[in-house]
């Protein structure tokens, strides 16, 4: 298999690389240690010759979902800060946010607790390929863990909402239930929703191959109006594209959707 230099990508690596977006080397080099691990399908067969739930299982140990609550505390500050400006721009209509590769729900759940927060009305839609996460997500509770977890590292002006001891649970409010909702959803296709203020779509892209990519950011940018903002993860960046113009505060990188045609 690929250890061999030489060796073709396996058939159902390509398969899974076509179905999910992610780049074909990490796909194979997956599925490389899946087969080392005894995973119990043979990694050189066609995605056709598995059922769906085994096609499932493959895709779902190959994804990654580490995810937490206010992940990059620096982008949430900076996000709060221009959220009076994103809500004077749609002059007080209630603002939308997506949380696009949403994993276990922790970025929708930040983005509905800081609308709220913040006084502003609005929806958040988390989608992500994985439906085991999606039904973590939309079940909307999480428990303080001693340390890491999904509440390890909370912003001061979430302090007060979250749990501060190990062992402790947020339960999502039923205000903050009533404004979000998740869905299964691959974003290699079209988004869930036709318009949104604010888009986060973080250590997703970063799987991806190039072209994939080209594809995500012009199918993101054609829903988010002029002003509105595209944050991505720390390790991810925008190049060749004149749809956003990155701004910085806070220590931390946002971007703003320009008024160049998607
Ligand atoms: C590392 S998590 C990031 C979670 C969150 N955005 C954050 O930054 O904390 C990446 C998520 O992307 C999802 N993902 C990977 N490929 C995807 C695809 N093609 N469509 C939708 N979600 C995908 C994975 O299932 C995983 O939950």
């Amino acid at each position: 298999m690929l250890s061999r230099p030489d060796a073709l990508p396996p058939l159902l690596a390509r398969e899974i690389a076509e179905t999910t977006g992610l780049s074909l080397p990490f796909v194979a080099e997956k599925l490389e240690h899946l087969a080392q691990d005894r995973f119990p399908f043979d990694c050189r067969v066609s995605m056709d010759l598995l059922d769906s739930t085994q096609r499932e299982q493959l895709i779902e140990a190959l994804l990654i979902h580490e995810t937490y609550f206010f992940r990059h505390p620096n982008q949430w500050h900076l996000l709060r800060s221009k959220l009076p400006e994103l809500v004077a721009r749609r002059s007080g209509a209630p603002l939308v946010a997506w949380s696009a590769g949403c994993s276990t729900g922790e970025e929708a759940w930040s983005l509905a607790y800081l609308l709220a927060r913040e006084g502003h009305k609005g929806s958040v839609i988390g989608t992500d390929i994985s439906k085991s996460s999606i039904a973590t997500a939309a079940f909307g509770t999480y428990r303080r863990l001693q340390r890491m977890g999904s509440l390890r590292e909370m912003p001061d002006f979430a302090l007060a909402d979250f749990p501060a001891r190990a062992g402790e649970c947020w339960n999502a409010r039923p205000d903050l239930r009533a404004v979000t909702r998740f869905m299964t959803l691959s974003l290699l296709e079209m988004p869930p929703v036709s318009h949104a203020d604010i888009v986060f779509c973080r250590n997703v892209m970063i799987y991806f191959s190039s072209a994939i990519v080209d594809g995500l950011i012009r199918r993101i940018a054609a829903i988010i109006p002029e002003g509105g903002i595209l944050a991505l993860g720390g390790a991810e960046a925008l190049q060749r594209t004149a749809l956003f113009d990155p701004f910085y505060g806070d220590g931390a990188y946002l971007f703003r959707r320009n008024g160049t045609l998607a």
